[in-house]
């Protein structure tokens, strides 16, 4: 089957804050829909894409956050994740997001997570992330809560970027 690429939805949009549904079972529909959000985060190109984006709000995200010069890539996808453990230790990275293209900034989160998720066969999975890894796939899921990178952020910078955008879908719609 062809992958389809999916229109990704930019902030401001009401979709984007509100909370997904959890998935009862996997399905052939939720694998061509895997299929295709992985295809649409590597063209856009991203590291991570949740379902939201795409305008389905059911809890599911992608990610791949291998970024080493000829490493094999590591398409992941995650059905109703969730982080049942966060280190004290914390670590910042300055976080994009394929919903709030060109902005970027600092957010501080766990620097290590276990993530328990159910994969496409429904089978149960666990893993510890770290790194990049930790960061994207927190950021994945808050997605799922409505919640973008910029929440994190002071009033008046949250309110900066999304003037920035509001702006750059007005001159999108025109063109
Ligand atoms: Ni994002």
């Amino acid at each position: 089957m062809g992958h389809m690429k999916l229109p990704i939805l930019l902030h401001p949009d009401p979709r984007l804050k509100k909370v997904a549904a959890p998935i009862e079972d996997s399905s052939d529909a939720l694998r061509q829909l895997g299929d295709d959000m992985l295809a649409s985060m590597y063209e856009a190109p991203g590291i991570g894409l949740a379902a939201p984006q795409v305008g389905i709000l059911k809890r599911m995200i992608v990610l791949d956050c291998v970024k080493e010069e000829g490493q094999p890539p590591r398409p992941m996808v995650m059905l109703n994740p969730e982080v049942i453990e966060a280190s004290d230790t914390l670590n910042t990275y300055e976080e994009g997001c394929l919903s709030i293209p060109e902005q970027f900034a600092d957010v501080t989160r766990p620097a290590e997570v276990t993530v328990a998720w159910m994969d496409l066969d429904g089978n149960a999975q666990r893993e510890t992330f770290d790194g990049l890894w930790a960061t994207c796939v927190q950021h994945e899921i808050d997605h799922l809560e409505g919640k973008l990178f910029i929440d994190y952020l002071k009033p008046l910078k949250r309110q900066m970027i999304t003037r920035k955008m509001v702006k750059l879908k007005r001159e999108l719609a025109r063109s």
